[in-house]
Parts: structure tokens; sequence; C-alpha cells
């Protein structure tokens, strides 16, 4: 679990290269080449530009995943004939390709260490590319296939079309040395399936956005309380009753084909199966195992305390029924076979009292003098060993230890074994799993929750019905203990801007023994709100933000925080996602972009 969170590159072959070059250009951008992310290291040359040519070859190993990348990147590279949209805040004169030199690059040769390194945690994703002055053969060369994908798309990056021209040679403005490799291992999307339903090229097309941002981690929340929307060998009957119907369920070919496309992209597919919370689609199928289900989520009389669920849908798994753990184990077994990533989330959110101590079970349990403590680390204990038999390092919601309703004992959830996903408790949250020894993934509410900020989505709300003036106060909110009154009814208002989630430090206030620990960051879209026909304006470009904070940091070479600059490289970076089939939504007016600096806020 290991992973130096910083470190400083000074790269003795960069130092080199620059030699060679005769020129190290302090500026780590190239006036009208606009980077995301930027790489940690990067020199320029000086030379002319360089024509990309018809007929660029890219050689490299035989390996699936890689050829599969090679195919799709040099079928980009020829066709993007990318202009910038952005102006240039400081332009230079660049050269007409006909003033230049004939100059071409027709080859990049990619040599990897060891192509037998899989795609899991922590593989070394590390590239150095390398553009000699006159063209000719590009050379790429990395630790593993996962380096080399990293490195084709900072080479896709780099290429565009002259200014004035739209269509024609593509170039490369100078010859360049880049080396580079990621500040945190684990850079993830959560995308929920469950609350709506996103058909399979949606996925495939957010796994190759994540791509395009040098991000790694696709975390599938695939099940939860509404709807059940995976097909499974054992357990045929959960997706065939708990899903939203025929066509909202992904089967094993599906799954097959998005683990297939998330590896040409270098992206792991981490599924998660909610439990023992998130369960009351469970229960059309296996009524018997599901306690709560069927049930008001607020039935008439009970306080908002005792509540079933935290929305509409409440049920959760019988932790004392043998059947349960029949169930699971059937589940787990053959979500083993189908995601081959060692990182398997087994949920372990939000528990509510009031829904298990609906179940006579539970209620004898507890006059036993038993608690929810025990009732929770029996389910979490059992069925983790299901999971640690097929070598899985579970991933858990912090709550299966900070929770005030039930927890487990950390003895039991190993450090070694065990990572901790931390979304309620902000960066102090995180900062105390980290004491306690786990590897943790920021994700809090506060900064990282994509769907934050887009009403009320509960009915017969009688708020809804007056002409309302949504100021700070008021209790237009469907959960009015909750966060954010007074803030339209979205319960984590407000909306989560690119800069805010670029700007927030994971690792604020830690030793750097604790900053270790902290293993990455993930983004949240949950899907109350959102579907396939809206996912590309709720994800991007904010989540591009969070891939560059956690690829290459949000701080200059002084230390200081860089969203200025950076907005010049995601305002054309928005525009290239746009061309690249994302419907990232705009940022600025278009007039910005055309006008650097005009739209600078001074005070
Ligand atoms: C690409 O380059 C490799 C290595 O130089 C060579 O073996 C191969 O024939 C080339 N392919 C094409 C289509 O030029
Ligand atoms: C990846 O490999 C490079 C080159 O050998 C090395 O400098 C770097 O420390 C490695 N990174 C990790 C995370 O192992
Ligand atoms: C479960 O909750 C419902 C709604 O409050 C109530 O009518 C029912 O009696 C409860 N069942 C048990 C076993 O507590
Ligand atoms: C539960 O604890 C109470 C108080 O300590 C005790 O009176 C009772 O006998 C216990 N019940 C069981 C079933 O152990
Ligand atoms: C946890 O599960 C293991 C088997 O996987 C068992 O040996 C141990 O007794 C259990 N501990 C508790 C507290 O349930
Ligand atoms: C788990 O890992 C051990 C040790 O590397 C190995 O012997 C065993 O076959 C693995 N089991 C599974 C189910 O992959
Ligand atoms: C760091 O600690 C200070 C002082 O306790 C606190 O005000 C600040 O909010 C913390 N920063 C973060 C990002 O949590
Ligand atoms: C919702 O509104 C309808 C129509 O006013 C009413 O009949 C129903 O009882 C309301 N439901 C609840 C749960 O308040």
């Amino acid at each position: 679990m290991e992973k130096k969170a910083t470190w400083l590159v000074i790269h003795p072959s960069a130092l080199l290269i620059a030699f060679i070059l005769k020129q190290f250009l302090i500026n780590s951008t190239n006036a009208d080449v606009f980077l995301w992310p930027i790489p940690q290291s990067i020199s320029w040359g000086i030379g002319p530009p360089i024509i990309i040519s018809s007929n660029l070859n890219i050689s490299s190993p035989r390996q699936m995943d890689l050829n599969r990348a090679v195919v799709y990147y040099r079928e980009l590279i020829l066709s993007e004939k990318w202009l910038p949209v952005q102006a240039s805040a400081n332009p230079t004169s660049l050269p007409s390709t006909e003033a230049a030199t004939n100059y071409s690059l027709n080859l990049i040769q990619i040599k990897v260490e060891d192509i037998s390194a899989d795609l899991q945690y922590g593989v070394n994703e590390s590239y150095s590319l390398i553009v000699p002055d006159q063209g000719g053969t590009a050379t790429l060369e990395t630790v593993t296939i996962w380096g080399a994908i990293r490195g084709l798309e900072t080479f896709s990056q780099l290429i565009r079309v002259p200014s004035g021209k739209s269509e024609g040679e593509s170039i490369i403005e100078h010859g360049v040395a880049i080396h580079d490799e990621p500040k945190f291992a684990h850079r993830g999307l959560l995308l929920d399936t469950s609350r709506n339903f996103y058909p399979v090229k949606d996925i495939l097309r957010t796994i190759r956005a994540l791509g395009h941002n040098k991000m790694n981690v696709f975390h599938w929340h695939i099940t939860d309380s509404q709807s059940f929307p995976l097909s499974l060998a054992s357990e045929p009957l959960l997706a065939a009753k708990g899903s939203y119907g025929e066509r909202y369920i992904y089967s094993q070919k599906d799954v097959a084909k998005i683990v297939r496309y998330g590896r040409s992209f270098g992206v792991r597919i981490v599924p998660e199966i909610d439990t023992p919370g998130h369960t009351a689609s469970w229960g059309v199928a296996y009524p018997e195992i599901v306690v709560c289900n069927n049930q008001f989520w607020v039935p008439p009389g009970v306080a908002w305390v005792d509540r079933f669920a935290n929305e509409p849908g409440p049920g959760q798994l019988n932790p004392l029924n043998p059947k349960t753990y029949e169930v699971y184990k059937n589940v787990v077994d053959d979500l083993a076979n189908m995601f081959p990533d060692t990182f398997f989330h087994a949920g372990g959110d939000e528990i509510k009292a009031g829904c298990w101590k609906n179940s006579t079970d539970i209620q004898k349990f507890l006059q036993e003098n038993h608690t929810l403590d025990e009732a929770l680390t029996r389910f979490i204990n059992t069925t983790r060993s299901f999971l640690t038999s097929h070598n899985k390092t579970t991933v858990y919601w912090a709550d299966v230890i900070t929770s005030t309703v039930a927890k487990v004992d950390p003895s039991l959830l190993p450090p070694s074994s065990t990572i901790l996903q931390n979304w309620d408790a902000g960066s102090e949250g995180t900062k105390s799993l980290v004491q306690k020894g786990y590897p943790v993934i920021a994700s809090d509410v506060d900064w990282f929750y994509l769907d934050c900020g887009f009403g009320n989505w509960m009915t017969n709300n009688t708020n809804l019905d007056q002409d309302f003036n949504d100021d700070p106060g008021n209790t237009f909110n469907w959960a009015p203990q909750g966060r954010g009154a007074g803030t339209g009814g979205s319960w984590c208002a407000p909306y989560k801007s690119w800069s805010r989630i670029y700007d927030h430090d994971i690792t604020a206030n830690m030793t750097s023994e604790e900053a270790k620990l902290v293993i990455g960051a993930e983004v949240s879209l949950w899907g109350e709100q959102a579907d396939g026909a809206v996912v590309d304006s709720r994800l991007w470009p904010r989540t591009a933000a969070l891939g560059e904070s956690m690829w290459s940091g949000n701080r200059d070479a002084e230390g200081r925080k860089r969203s200025g600059e950076a907005n010049d490289r995601m305002n054309d970076w928005r525009f290239r996602l746009l061309g690249r089939g994302i419907a990232a939504e705009p940022l600025q007016p278009l007039w910005c972009l055309k006008n650097p600096h005009q739209c600078d806020f001074v005070q």
C-alpha cells in the first residue's frame, strides 16, 4: 500500500536532453500547447515544427491491451487535427509549416521493460517520451504497458494543426522531452448505476474519458436499494426480479466488454456491491433475507432519527439469517470471476438502526443483550472471509468503523488488506483513518460529490407548492436536519465547481508518514438525478480537475496553488474533450477564451 505522495522530479536524462536541445525552458507549458493533466516534467526544444507523417507508425511490443491502445491512439493522432480554442496568453509566432524545414516524425517506438505487469493498484505508470528536434523517431520508454498508454495520451495532446489552418498536416511545435508519473496511485470516479441506469455505451465513453485524463479507476457502484442491474450466473433472480426491467440489466458479456475496454485505457474496474445497508433490491427475489423492505422510508409515527433509510427504498440484509450468507457468497464468487481487479468494494455505509430494529429476529437478538455493533460485526467478518478467499483487498466506506449506529472492531479489519473510503468526515476524517493505519481513498462530500446542487427530488413536499425565494435559513429541504438547508433541497449543495475540486488538498494537515497512506481520491456521481443522457456534463470537465490534481498536483514549482494557470489549459481541454465525443460543459463565455485574462477577477 505504500505510496509516495509527492516527490521532486529532477531526472538526469531530462537534464541531458535539455542540454542536447540547447535550451531548458523553465516554463513547463509551451505557449500554444495545452496539456491535461500537465506532466510533472517537460522540456521543449527550440527547433522548427515537426510534421506528423500521415504514415506515422507506432511500433510496440505485442500485448493485447497495448495493441488496442496503439490502434486507438494512432487513429486519434492522425484524425484529430486539433486547433486550440483557447487563445494563448503569451503568443509565440509559430512558424508556418511551409517555412519550416522538412522535419517529420515517422515512428513512435515504444519500449516496455516488463510487459507482464498487470493492471492493478500501484502498477508503475511512469513514462519517458522523447521527440527529437529533427523528428524521425520518437521514443516512448516505460516500465509497464500502462505507462505506455499514459505516454500515448500525452503524445496525442502535443499534436495540433498550425494556426490559420484547420486541415492538412498536423505538427508538433518542437522537439520535447517529457518524464512523467502520477503523484497518487488511485485516481478514480464513482458511478452509481442503481438509482438510474446507464447504457453500456455511456459507461464505455466514461471510461475512455477517464483514460484521456490519465485516471485509472472506474469505481462501479453497481447495486443499491433501488435496483439490482447485474445479471449473475449463480443468482439470476437478483437481476431478474430486482432490476428495473429487462432493458436495465448488465449481462456478463457487457461486464466482460467493460473490463476489456477499461484495460485498453489503463482503467481498472473496481466493483462495489453495497451491503448490508442499501439492499432493498435484493429483497424482491429474496424477501426473507432483507429486513424493513416494502415499507415507507419514514413510516407514520416513526421519528426522523428512526427512519428506515436515508432516502426512499429502505432495506438491509439480515445478518442473523444463514440464507443471507448463501446468497452473498454466490454473488461474491460470481463477481470474483467477472472482475479481475484485486480491490472489491463491499460498501458498509449508512446502517439505520430503525431498519434493523424492524425485524423480530434482531429485536430478539438485542433482547439477549447483543448489540447492533455485534450484528454488523457478524455480517462484515463473515462476508469479508468470502472476499479474502479470492485474495481480494476489501474496500469499505469508513462508516464501518466510525458509525455511531453500528460499527466493527477495527482489529477484525487488518490495514494490510483493508482500505477505507472517507466520504462524510472531511479532511480531518481522512486524517483520523490514516492515524489508525488504514490506506484511505478520499471522496469527501463537501469537495468531491458531483451530484450536489441539483435541487430536490422528493415529491409531496408542500414547499414545492410555494413561490420560493431560496434564501439561507429556509427549510425547503427534504431532510430538514440534514446538510444544506436553504439550498433548493439538494442534500449536499452547493454544486462542486471544477476549481473547488481542483484546489482541495486531500493530505492537508498530515505528517508525511500519514500522507503516504492516502492512496488517492475519487469524485462520486450518485445516481438519483443522473443517467446516461446527462452523464457527460455532470462529469466533465469537473472530473478532469481531480485527474490533474491526483496526477501532477494543484501547485506550481514554487508550491503555490495554480488554478489560475490551469484555467487556460482546462478551457482548451474542455473543447478537446468535446471533439473527442465527450459532451463536457462550458466553463466560461467563449469570449474569455478568445481574450486571455480579460475575464480575470480583480479585487
Ligand atoms: C512499423 O515499424 C516497425 C518497426 O520499425 C516495422 O517492423 C513495421 O513494418 C512498420 N509498419 C509499417 C506499416 O510501416
Ligand atoms: C516507476 O518506475 C520509475 C522508473 O524506474 C521509478 O523512478 C518510479 O519510482 C517508479 N514508480 C513507482 C510508483 O514504483
Ligand atoms: C415494522 O415497521 C412497521 C412500520 O412502522 C410496523 O408497522 C411494523 O409493526 C414493524 N415491524 C416490526 C417487527 O417491528
Ligand atoms: C441482559 O442483561 C440484563 C441486565 O444486565 C440481565 O438482567 C438479563 O438477564 C440479561 N439477559 C440475557 C438474556 O442475558
Ligand atoms: C471472524 O471470522 C473468523 C473466520 O473468518 C473467525 O475465526 C473469527 O472468530 C470471527 N471473529 C468474530 C469476532 O466474529
Ligand atoms: C491467493 O493467493 C495465494 C498466494 O499467492 C495463491 O496460492 C492462491 O491460489 C490464490 N487464490 C486465489 C483464489 O486466487
Ligand atoms: C487544517 O487544520 C486547520 C487548523 O485546525 C483547519 O482550520 C483547516 O481547515 C484544516 N485544513 C483542512 C483542509 O482540513
Ligand atoms: C401525497 O399527495 C397525495 C395527493 O395530495 C396524497 O393523497 C398522499 O396521501 C400524499 N402522500 C403522502 C405520503 O403524504
